[in-house]
């Protein structure tokens, strides 16, 4: 059997894993899983739904239930039980939200297979908080992709005040802080780095030289 070649990409939030793993993926030629997207899309699902955050049981049952649709263009377009959520998916409600389902392990477990399915010839590249340790451990190219929680935010603020939506620098840092917190600290596949990760901290380099970086890890 021919094996599939998997990089996985994982970090905390606005350490540039998307830009740098679609833009790998497209170089290679690869197909490209924005794991971070799918626990968006629940998020979005449960807040459409109103279920109350902290009951499990419930938060369960959406998961199980959601239909998503990925197309995957020059943009990512993402469809949710029909629906184009695409323009919900990036923002800070549905990241924060994101990581409070994602401590959930029995939400974890359902949503583990959907990023398997990714797994396709001619190869995966995986971006997300646990693809080289939980989801894809078997992957031959890992790394681990970082960067101060002040650039972080500053990256994430320049992003969203380009896309026209009004932020507050101080107040991302804080969230930012929260959310790592938050996903290292809980014990359902926390963030770290896989122990066979390459780690970058990308705080002084620029986008090409992270890209380099981790083409040539996998060649
Ligand atoms: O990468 P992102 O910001 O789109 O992810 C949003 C949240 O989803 C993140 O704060 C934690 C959760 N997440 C996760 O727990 N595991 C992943 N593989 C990807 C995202």
């Amino acid at each position: 059997m021919m094996t599939i070649p998997v990089l996985t990409i994982d970090g905390p939030s606005g350490a540039g894993k998307g830009t740098v793993s679609r833009a790998v993926a497209k170089q290679l030629g690869w197909h490209y899983l924005d794991s971070g997207s799918i626990y968006r899309s629940l998020a979005i699902a449960v807040l459409q739904q109103q279920t109350e955050l902290s009951d499990v049981a419930a938060v369960v049952k959406v998961a199980e239930a959601m239909q998503l649709e990925f197309e995957c263009g020059d943009e990512l377009i993402v469809k949710l039980n029909g629906t184009d959520i695409t323009a919900q998916l990036g923002t800070e409600t549905t990241g924060n939200t994101a990581s409070i389902i994602a401590a959930y392990p029995d939400v974890r477990q359902v949503l583990l297979q959907k990023q398997k399915d990714f797994k396709k010839l001619p190869g995966l590249v995986a971006d997300g908080r646990d693809m080289g340790t939980v989801v894809f451990p078997d992957a031959a190219s890992k790394v681990f992709l970082t960067a101060s929680a002040d650039e972080r935010a500053k990256r994430r603020y320049k992003q969203l005040i380009e896309k026209g939506i009004s932020a507050n620098l101080d107040r991302i840092t804080q969230e930012i802080e929260a959310r790592d917190k938050r996903d290292q600290e809980r014990k359902a596949a926390p963030l770290v780095a896989a122990k066979d990760a390459l780690t970058i901290d990308s705080s002084n380099l620029n986008i090409n030289q992270v890209i380099e970086a981790v083409l040539s890890l996998v060649r």
